[in-house]
């Protein structure tokens, strides 16, 4: 420790009160009394492909739940531990923007509701979260169940000629065709056709993916901006991304103009129940800039983490039937939906999605017994949080049965801020409720269905980092039909059929 703090020992030992001493030393000497955050050595290159969250998580079994990385003139202070990662995204949480991420995605997102910070993000928060009542929620479940029935069957021309599908690919277009005609009423059709628009989707959000793991921001330098043919391909997708958003408004305003409908808490147009639908009927004083953004950032937010959710919990579920084999015939055990939702939680544990949240210090704050200064750039790292080998038994193992069948659904208030899927304090995912239904209809409708088996020589699944976790090659898998189980008299109802029927009950 410094010269201050050992002239301060030395004068407490001579007998100076200590009253005394912390008034003359003030805050000289407090910086030095207050342990150093650890700092973690060597470099953790920021390689595309590479999974960068597990090196960190490596780093944090030595270095412990806060640590410090540096590379170059950037350093980030990496969270690990639950009271920290509570203390900064709730109890404090007044005191932390978006930082980086709001500077990453501020071409595509603008300041849409999650790279939003202070007043912005206060009113449009406010202005969103009704949109997504429990009525809207409930009549959204028919629209997932459609979707994936879409999904079914083109899962049974795959079946019936023995080819084998790539599932990522396809949760990714199940998801976005959800999203679209969730948010704002537009089938893209993406699981039947590749329409420029969904190319365009496709073409932005692979940009924004790329800017969050790029080592160097070329798209901000000037002239690169305007020849690099990847940029203009970039602005070119945005722009019909953008044109489309618009006229959807325009349209959304026509119907709201000639409905008679009673604006309501729970208001829904039966024709039109999108969440752009609510918020122009709610009167919404909105510029069509922000609206749009909000608009963009809740497609990005809702296609991208669900469709992982299923790529990622389609692979757990291959590896149980590995595991299992014979004695456990098929899935034909996720019998109920509430062993559905369990599989869910488990795979949100797994393969959390963001696996890391971003934030920056905006005043000096303690985090634990560390101060910190204002303009930190924070890493909470969900990953580490969600493996950590002493607060879960068998940590990488996929057991969907850790979490009682009976108990409450995990959250981060239950379980103290060691499990996130959904983030916690105000910038809570607002679309929880919403992922959840949307996962557990899909996942038990193509369980009911379909057998699923890795396919024959396909490529290892190995992770890489997005803005969700991805496969570096896609999940190949071989569907079958299932055969339905014979019905025997002398047993109950089969419970196969309890899987189709949601229950709000059994997730809240
Ligand atoms: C925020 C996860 C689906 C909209 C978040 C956050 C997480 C998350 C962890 C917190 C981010 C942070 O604190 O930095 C997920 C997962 C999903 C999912 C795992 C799927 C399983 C959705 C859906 C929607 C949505 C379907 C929209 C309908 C949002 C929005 C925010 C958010 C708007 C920002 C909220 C704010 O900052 O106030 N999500 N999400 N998410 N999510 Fe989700």
């Amino acid at each position: 420790s410094g010269f201050p703090s050992v002239l301060k020992n030395s004068l407490l030992k001579l007998g100076v009160p200590k009253d005394i001493l912390e008034f003359l030393f003030g805050k000289i000497g407090a910086a030095d009394d207050y342990p150093k955050i650890p700092e973690a050595k060597g470099s953790v290159s920021a390689i595309r492909r590479e999974a960068f969250f597990i090196p960190l998580y490596e780093l944090y079994l030595t270095y412990g739940g806060i640590f410090r990385l540096t590379f170059g003139p950037k350093s980030f202070l990496i969270v690990s531990d639950p009271s920290i990662a509570k203390h900064i995204l709730k109890d404090n949480s007044k005191a932390y923007s978006k930082g980086v991420l709001a500077e990453i995605l501020e071409f595509v997102m603008g300041k849409g509701l999650i790279p939003a910070d202070g007043e912005v993000w206060r009113v449009r928060r406010r202005a969103i979260v009704p949109a997504l009542h429990k009525k809207y929620v409930a009549a959204m479940i028919s629209l997932f169940g459609q979707a994936t029935d879409r999904l079914c069957r083109k899962l049974d021309e795959a079946a019936s000629n023995g080819e084998d599908v790539e599932m990522e690919s396809l949760f990714s277009r199940l998801t976005l065709d959800i999203i679209g005609k969730a948010v704002f009423n537009y089938d893209f059709d993406s699981l039947k056709v590749d329409t420029g628009i969904v190319e365009a989707v496709y073409t932005v959000l692979r940009e924004a993916e790329d800017r969050s793991v790029a080592p160097i921001p070329v798209w901000e330098i000037p002239i690169w901006k305007d020849i690099s043919p990847s940029q203009k391909k970039v602005n070119a997708a945005l722009k019909l991304v953008n044109d489309t958003l618009n006229d959807l408004i325009a349209i959304c305003k026509r119907m709201v103009d000639e409905e008679e409908l009673q604006f309501h808490e729970e208001y829904m147009n039966e024709q039109d129940p999108s969440i752009l639908h609510f918020l122009l009927a709610s009167g919404d004083d909105v510029s069509s800039k922000q609206l749009r953004d909000d608009l963009m950032t809740l497609l990005i937010a809702g296609h991208e983490t669900s469709a992982a959710v299923l790529t990622w919990t389609f692979y757990l579920l291959s590896k149980v039937d590995a595991v299992l084999g014979d004695r456990f015939p098929t899935m034909e055990d996720l019998k109920k939906l509430k062993y559905t939702t369990r599989v869910i939680n488990e795979s949100l544990r797994l393969y959390p999605q963001p696996p890391v949240l971003i934030r920056r210090s905006l005043e000096n704050d303690m985090l634990g017994e560390y101060p910190i200064r204002r303009g930190e750039d924070i890493f909470i790292s969900v990953w580490n949080l969600h493996h950590c080998p002493k607060r879960w038994e068998e940590a990488e193992r996929f057991n969907p049965e850790r979490w009682p069948l009976d108990g409450p659904n995990p959250n981060e208030t239950n379980q103290d801020f060691s499990y996130l899927p959904f983030g916690g304090g105000p910038r809570k995912c607002v679309g929880d409720m919403f992922a959840s239904f949307e996962t557990i209809v899909a996942v038990s409708m193509l369980v009911q269905r379909f057998n699923f088996q890795m396919a024959v020589g396909a490529p290892p699944v190995q992770m890489t980092t997005g803005a969700t976790i991805h496969t570096t090659q896609g999940l190949k898998m071989t569907v079958t039909r299932r055969m339905r189980p014979p019905i025997v008299p002398t047993l109950e109802i089969p419970a196969v059929r309890s899987d189709s029927s949601v229950n709000v009950s059994d997730i809240s």
